[in-house]
């Protein structure tokens, strides 16, 4: 809670290209629950850098991914959308919030540990203290609620801990955040093997939807998806594959996983695996068309950027302040 408002934070990396899996366990809530809270809608550019970037790449794919969250309904004039590097208060609280970590609890977390076994040569003190910053960006606002998919669960856990341990210490300071996870969409798991998650750094292009895939190219990864010899489109443990399947398509439409195990009652795969397709892709579709438009805008997304910042940073500072007080930093001299 800040200013007597409901807070609401969450954010994604701009690394790579995002997946369905992104959009359905993260941004496809953010839409439901914007009228509800004060939201803040951050693109964590500094979280990206804890893997090697091109500079001018990582540049576009912030500017892309902020422009897509505005191009899947998020509304600018509501909602504050902007990048982490511009509010420096982020990087400041998580200094201060990692001398109130343990690294016996920043050693446990299973991110930390697939990261380093995927990037071995490059095991840097950033991908150790990442969960801190996030806890840093979700604690800054003060936020109720920060919805996101299963895979961030653990990370939101140690930011309550840490919440919980700095008030403990110094009375109420920060709001203890709880996890908002959607009833649907919150593991979409790989189309080709439905064991994994579907995420944005597989090497197999048919594993992922990409949110930047057209038409044909989401049917057509759609029709090559793993399924099994079982002929019936049923939502069960045992049918991994239909089950995710099912999953995409009760996410799209809105439809129930019975409901939709009673529309394809009897239909084979293919035909169930094409209304998947073209279901997503009518999804997609005019995200994409309204993402071109805006990143041909440069004014109109330029003056968003700026003023949404702003709004971020007065946010930010109030909390930061407040905590440089509590841990005995020197009043400044106006
Ligand atoms: P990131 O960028 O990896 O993912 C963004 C969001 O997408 C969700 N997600 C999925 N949901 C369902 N199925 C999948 N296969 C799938 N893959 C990804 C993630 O759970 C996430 O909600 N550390 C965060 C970014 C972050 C953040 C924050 C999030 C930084 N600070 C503060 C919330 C609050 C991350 O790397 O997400």
């Amino acid at each position: 809670m800040l200013n007597g408002e409901k807070m609401l934070f969450s954010g994604m990396q701009a690394t790579g290209t995002l997946t369905l899996g992104n959009y359905l366990g993260a941004l496809n809530n953010w839409l439901t629950l914007s009228d509800e809270y004060k939201c803040l809608y951050c693109v964590v550019d500094e979280h990206s850098i804890t893997v090697r970037q091109d500079p001018a790449e990582l540049r576009k794919r912030a500017r892309n991914l902020l422009t897509l969250y505005i191009a899947a309904g998020l509304d600018p004039e509501k909602n504050i959308i902007y990048y982490q590097s511009h509010v420096s208060a982020h990087a400041e609280l998580a200094w201060i919030l990692n001398c109130y970590t343990y690294m016996g609890e920043l050693q446990r977390m299973t991110q930390f540990k697939d990261k380093s076994a995927k990037h071995a040569d490059n095991i840097n003190a950033g991908l150790f203290t990442y969960p801190v910053l996030m806890a840093a960006d979700i604690l800054l606002y003060q936020a109720d609620v920060v919805p996101v998919g299963i895979d961030q669960m653990q990370h939101l856990e140690l930011t309550r801990n840490i919440a919980e341990r700095f008030n403990n210490i110094y009375g109420d300071v920060f709001t203890v955040p709880e996890a908002y996870i959607g009833k649907v969409g919150a593991k979409i798991q790989s189309l080709q093997d439905p064991s994994k998650k579907m995420s944005k750094s597989d090497e197999n292009v048919n594993a992922s939807i990409y949110l930047t895939d057209d038409r044909d190219t989401i049917i057509r990864k759609f029709k090559r998806a793993v399924t099994d010899n079982e002929a019936c489109v049923r939502y069960s443990d045992d049918q991994p594959g239909i089950k995710n399947l099912i999953t995409i398509y009760s996410a799209v439409t809105g439809k129930t996983p019975a409901e939709v195990e009673a529309e394809f009652a009897g239909s084979g795969y293919g035909d169930f695996k094409l209304a998947v397709g073209e279901a997503v892709a009518d999804r997609l579709n005019p995200i994409q068309a309204k993402q071109a438009d805006l990143l041909a805008n440069k004014d109109y997304v330029d003056s968003i950027i700026k003023n949404n910042a702003e709004q971020a940073n007065y946010l930010a500072q109030k909390t930061l302040r407040k905590v440089q007080k509590k841990v005995g930093f020197p009043e400044r001299i106006r």
